[in-house]
Order: C-alpha cells, then structure tokens, then sequence
C-alpha cells in the first residue's frame, strides 16, 4: 500500500463530515455539518439524517478535496465510518466511499465509529507525538458510555459500560424534563452555572461498587420525580437551574469514582499504562472533565482530551483511523456490509 493522505467519512448519526489527514495525522482540510432539522423533533429522526447525509456528504467531499489540494488520485485511501450507529446514514457514508474507492481502484477502510473514537488520541496534534499504546479510554457519548482499554489498532478490551441508559442519553433526557432544547448536554452544562448543586440530593448510582460499569436509569428516575411535584408548565427558573445543577453534580461525582475503578482495572491489565483519555460528545463537558483529570492526576495518570470539535462526530478520527489501518495493510472488501451494532 503506498502512503499519502487519506478521506475520511463520517455519517453514523446526525454529523455529516469529511476530512483529509496527511499520513503524520496533520489535518490538511475538514469540514462538518451538523443537521439541526432534528431539534424540531427533539431528538435525531433516523430517516431525516439519512436523506441529509445524501444531499450533504458529496458536497463536504467536494470542499475538503479541494481545500487540501487533491484530486482522488492523490489519496492513499478512502475510510468510512461503516457503523455502529444509524444504519440509513451508515449506508450513505459508506456508500459514498466505496464508489470513490471503486472508481479510482483506492483501498477501502470500514471504521468502526467506537475505535476511532478510541484512537484519537494518538492523532500527534494531542498527546505530544500521539498517545502510545496501551491507554485508558472514557467514551462518553449519546450512544455509548463504556471505559475501554486501548491496547492497539484493532485491540480493545471493554473493562466496563453502562447497564442502562448512556450518559449523554441521560444528559438529554434530563434537558427534555426541565424544558431544555436538544442536544440537551450542553443546555443542561450552561444552565448547571447558574443553579446551586446542592438543593437537590440526587443519587450516586453504582458509586462505590467494584468493577466500572455505569448506571443511569436511576438518577434520571429521580429528576423525573422532583420534576413531577411542580405544577404543569415551565419550571420557575432558578428551580430548573438547580435541578440541571444537582444532576450535573451526580454524574460527575459518578463518572469521577467510575473513572478511579477504571484505572485500577486498567492497571491490573496493563502496569506500564499511564494516560487516561475521553471521547465522545459529554467529553465536550468542562465540569466532568476537571474531575476526571483530577482523579487521573491523583493516580499519577496523565489525561487527555480532545478539543471539543474532534469529541463529537468528525470525519478526522475516522481518516486517522484509515490512516493507522493502512499502515498495517488492514482494509475491507467492497463489499463490507455496515452495521448499525458493532461492539469493539
Ligand atoms: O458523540 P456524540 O456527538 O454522538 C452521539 O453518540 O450521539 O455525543 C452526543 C451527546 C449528546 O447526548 C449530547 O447531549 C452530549 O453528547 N453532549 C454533552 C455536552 N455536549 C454534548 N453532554 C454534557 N455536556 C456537554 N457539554
């Protein structure tokens, strides 16, 4: 396989992205749209996004070639986000890159959405000259919340992951409750400065437990009821602000003991590891990232997380993916089938 940048494409859900990463992982373009049709709907419409990622997704490519200076033939690769996630946007995407891939006889990458997630982190712009195997990954996101142990492209062990809702579903969940827009997490972030943290006593599900699994139907539970006792209608605003405070408050204080279980799993497994990471869309989340950093700092961790655009869906994780794929000669068949399921 010969070196040279790579296109990555990125449709799992309700960000339409494309990107061009040269093989060093220097982003020479990207581009990112984010369907707000689905706030109408509270929540992403599956076939909505599906039909935008159609009438989008050329368009970006189209952009981000011609920001980086190429034509196809200049690529060494084509990869695309080939699920987990939405299986309409999923085959759009993928869709898309194999025809390029078809067409200019390109190598092909189906990326799984949750490692590139997982392998952000090395991109070298991050961790000083990437992150080296292995690590500690926090994914925190819409769709998944699990701690993962990142030991190389393709090599992932899951040490735990929610027994219920996600932690960013329970972010939107709990926005929709005190009357909030969606995405509901950071709503729920801005307003959470606003309220005092400690009016409402919410629980701590699963804090204290061995092992790092998640859990957050419970605590959801609990805003629902508080919410409930008001009269139908808006929540008087400051009561609102200290529910999204109280919430906040819980799910960090979880995250924080989950987080320090983590890593001592991790460090049973692997004695040399020594850096916490976070991905997904929650990782955006200022207050979960302090504690989190606090509870790696404390164990003698480093922590790093992404800059806020590449925590969400980007087209940059999954062309760095291609890229470290292609390094080892891993591609995919044209007719790799997507897959809205797809566990690391
Ligand atoms: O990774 P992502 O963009 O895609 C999905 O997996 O859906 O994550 C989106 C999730 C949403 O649930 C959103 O509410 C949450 O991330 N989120 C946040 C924040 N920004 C986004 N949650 C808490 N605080 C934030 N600042």
């Amino acid at each position: 396989l010969r070196p040279g940048p790579v296109l990555g494409l990125e449709s799992s859900c309700d960000e339409t992205a494309a990107a061009v990463l040269a093989p060093d992982g220097q982003i020479l373009a990207e581009a990112v749209l984010s369907q707000a049709d689905h706030a109408t709907y509270g929540g992403v419409v599956p076939e909505i996004a599906a039909r935008a990622h159609l009438a989008h997704l050329p368009g970006l490519v189209g952009q981000v070639m011609r920001q980086a200076g190429l034509g196809f033939d200049g690529l060494a690769g084509i990869a695309a986000s080939s699920g987990p996630g939405l299986i309409g946007g999923l085959i759009v995407g993928s869709g898309v890159g194999k025809g390029i891939a078809l067409a200019r006889g390109l190598p092909f990458v189906a990326v799984n959405h949750l490692e590139a997630h997982a392998l952000t982190a090395r991109l070298p712009g991050l961790v000083l000259g990437g992150a080296p195997f292995p690590y500690l990954l926090l994914l925190l996101s819409g769709g998944h919340c699990q701690c993962i142990a990142v030991e190389g492209v393709g090599r992932h062990v899951r040490l735990g992951s929610t027994i219920d809702d996600a932690v960013g579903e329970a972010f939107d969940k709990v926005a929709k409750m005190i009357g909030l827009g969606w995405p509901g997490g950071p709503a729920v972030e801005r307003l959470a400065a606003q309220g005092d943290p400690t009016r409402f006593a919410f629980p701590r599900p699963l804090r204290g437990r061995p092992g790092c699994d998640f859990s957050f139907s419970g605590l959801k539970t609990a805003v629902a009821q508080v919410v409930a006792a008001y009269p139908p209608g808006p929540l008087p605003a400051q009561d609102a602000a200290d529910i999204a405070a109280g919430f906040q408050a819980a799910v960090v204080d979880v995250m924080a003991d989950r987080a320090a279980r983590a890593i001592e799993l991790f460090r049973a497994r692997q004695p040399e590891g020594r850096l916490m990471v976070v991905g997904g869309g929650v990782a955006a989340n200022t207050a979960l990232r302090t504690a989190l950093e606090r509870v790696a700092a404390a164990r003698g961790f480093g922590f790093a997380a992404p800059p806020l655009r590449l925590c969400g869906g980007n087209a940059v994780m999954v062309a760095w993916v291609g890229i470290e794929r292609l390094r080892l000669g891993l591609t995919d068949a044209l007719d790799h089938a997507p897959r809205p399921r797809w566990p690391l």
